[in-house]
């Protein structure tokens, strides 16, 4: 089983002082863990403060989103390699809020995973269905379909350093978590469709994680699934305590 990962979202939340507190925080408490890989994803301007930070530590770092262009007229974009210059390991792609608010669309999250990949940078690809869809029972259908399009082109040697982020829309924010039967079965199921769509070597060695309302008090029961190989974790990730609570709780 993959060891787990435990990602910070920060999302829009953090100057630079506070982001180097929380920062801190989190690497005095974390820092050296064997059990897991613990990931945190500051907004673009904290990043470089926060890298200086935990330089020489075991804390990775990450970035929120990123455009698949290395350079060019591009007003307000960052690229993979700007990232990597201040220290990033990771990038989260197609949270739902950027799918929602800044409509990406399944072709501009596949162009974002392939330069990640090309980069060297580990994708963070985040899919999940809204309410509607759950309701509506055809949560498997829209899965298949958005792993489709967004693995578009992806060989398996690439595939091989991506984490996927199962994130049900109707629990991000929203203080609903799906239960760890509900969370657990979907995430086997996305196993599935990598294995039919890459093979199952590679399938069961790829971290799927789940995010959605992840706290102190669900998540152990979360991670005992086999298939939830750790977290994104948003509104809980903002306070070193509610963090640093997940992964220990988590680990006991
Ligand atoms: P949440 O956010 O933990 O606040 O629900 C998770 C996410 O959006 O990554």
């Amino acid at each position: 089983m993959p060891k787990p990962l435990f990602a910070g979202n920060w999302k829009l939340h953090k100057t630079v002082s506070e982001a180097l507190e929380l920062a801190g925080a989190i690497k005095s408490e974390l820092d050296g863990l064997s059990e897991a890989d613990v990931l945190i994803c500051p907004p673009f301007t904290a990043l470089k403060p926060v890298a200086d930070l935990l330089a020489g530590s075991s804390i990775l770092l990450g970035a929120q989103d990123f455009f698949w262009e290395d350079s060019g007229a591009y007003t307000g974009e960052v690229s993979a390699p700007l990232l990597k210059d201040v220290g990033c390991s990771h990038v989260i792609i197609g949270h739902s809020e950027r799918r929602e608010y800044f409509k990406e669309t399944d072709e501009m999250i596949n162009l974002k995973l392939k330069a990640a990949l090309a980069a060297g940078l580990t994708p963070i690809l985040c899919v999940g269905e809204s309410l509607e869809k759950r309701e509506h029972h055809v949560t498997k259908e829209f899965l298949s379909k958005q792993l489709t399009e967004d693995l578009k082109g992806v060989d398996r040697e690439a595939a091989e350093g991506m984490v996927i982020a199962y994130e049900p829309i109707w629990a991000i924010g929203t203080g609903k978590t799906a239960t760890p039967e509900i969370a657990g079965e979907t995430q086997a199921f996305i196993r599935t469709l990598l294995a039919d769509r890459f093979d199952r070597d590679l399938a069961e060695g790829m971290r799927i994680i789940y995010g959605g309302s992840a706290k102190p008090d669900n998540a152990r029961a979360l991670l005992a699934h086999p298939d939830v190989n750790g977290f994104l974790v948003g509104g809980a990730s903002l306070k070193a305590d509610s963090f640093v609570e997940i992964v220990r709780f988590s680990l006991l």
